[in-house]
């Protein structure tokens, strides 16, 4: 198996852990153990004495029925416990797919979504972003065009990364609809869901809405706990559980029991941790309009409903590569420019972290020291 580097993950492992500001992180703000531990009673005697054994290859029956809560059809036993979000599509490709299938990719994305179907040899099909008037969208009748007798799976990303779009429930029911006549596999990467800055922009996850939908979430992004590397996959499709689980059996075999112990707590305490965060995603926002306001004339942001992730175009003529690595060099502020994701002339900003204003800081004084007059 050949596989093209991860462009994105490539780029944080060389500067997220020394840039000395970030504006572009995807998870909320993190927490130590000992706070999650004190947020329910008795947590933290139980945490001192779990088991240092080999744990359940699914994963604990407690966990997953934890994690069901953040769902309405799925059941304990429709859910794989896994190594963050990462595993779960890499696992689901390579247990579902064949040489020459083909496949359709929401695009850009998080390049694990396309890389892997490629590595394995499927036609991979691009689904692209068309921007109207700077706002994202996805056209349907696009993506029907796209489908043939090959399609064995729609990779989405809700809500997506890098550009903060979200499906409306009457885009999402459009979609399963065309997929189910068509006998095709919805793969939605889901691990920024509950992270809609209203309640009303929430939609139902694919895997409770559809019985060939796979939905992956994760504890990295909404409950801001990607130490703990535990992610998971949730399907009706009992065929494709079990394929993932005996390929599971050859990358992790099982997880961390800690993180487990520990991702039961966050996600039984999920409201208190969801408020925190969405409180800083809402403090953070406004610093953002005022700044992409007084600065209109070289950015334009689209300001999403979910997430804490959102894109910038840029409307100076420069390389994005370029800009991001001299914003780096002159300000120690890390950005993410485009050209991760293969897509020109634009960075991704994110919202979720406490210190974001003082990142945001240091960006200006760098767009005003390079970039006024241009
Ligand atoms: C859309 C998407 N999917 C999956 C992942 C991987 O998540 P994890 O690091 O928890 O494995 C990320 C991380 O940035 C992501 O943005």
């Amino acid at each position: 198996m050949k596989i093209e580097p991860f462009k994105l993950e490539r780029y944080y492992t060389l500067h997220e852990h020394t840039a000395k500001y970030s504006l572009c992180n995807s998870d909320c703000e993190a927490m130590t153990i000992a706070d999650l531990l004190s947020l329910e009673n008795g947590a933290k005697k139980a945490f001192e004495n779990t088991w240092l054994g080999y744990t359940h290859t699914q994963g604990s029956p407690e966990l997953r029925r934890d994690i069901t809560t953040i769902y309405s059809k799925i059941t304990a036993e429709d859910v794989i416990v896994c190594a963050g979000a990462q595993e779960p599509i890499f696992l689901f490709s390579h247990a579902v797919l064949n040489p020459d299938d083909e496949v359709i990719v929401q695009t850009p994305c998080y390049q694990s979504l396309q890389s892997v179907p490629e590595s394995i040899g499927c036609k991979v099909l691009s689904w692209h972003v068309r921007y109207q008037k700077n706002v994202p969208c996805f056209d349907i009748e696009a993506l029907k065009k796209m489908i043939t007798n090959k399609t064995k799976v729609i990779y989405l990303n809700a809500p997506h990364n890098p550009t903060g779009f979200l499906f409306t429930k009457e885009e999402q029911q459009a979609i399963i609809e065309l997929a189910r006549i068509n006998n095709i596999i919805i793969f939605c990467d889901e691990v920024y869901r509950e992270l809609e800055h209203k309640p009303s922009f929430a939609i139902p996850a694919f895997a409770d809405a559809y019985e060939n939908g796979v939905s992956i979430g994760v504890m990295s992004k909404a409950y801001g706990l990607p130490g703990l590397r535990i992610g998971w996959l949730a399907t009706q499709n009992q065929t494709i559980l079990e394929k993932v689980a005996i390929l599971k059996e050859y990358t992790t075999i099982c997880n961390a029991g800690p993180s487990e112990f520990l991702a039961g707590v966050a996600l039984r305490n999920r409201h208190a941790i969801l408020d925190k965060n969405l409180k800083i995603i809402q403090d953070n926002l406004p610093l953002y309009d005022t700044f992409f306001t007084k600065y209109a004339d070289l950015f334009s942001w689209y300001k999403p409903n979910a997430g804490p992730i959102a894109f910038v175009k840029m409307h100076f003529d420069t390389n994005d590569m370029d800009f991001a690595e001299q914003v780096l060099k002159e300000k120690s502020v890390l950005i993410l420019p485009s050209g991760v994701y293969d897509f020109k002339g634009y960075f991704r900003i994110g919202f979720g972290r406490q210190k974001t204003p003082e990142a945001l800081e240091q960006f200006e004084s760098f767009v005003l020291e390079n970039l006024m007059g241009k």
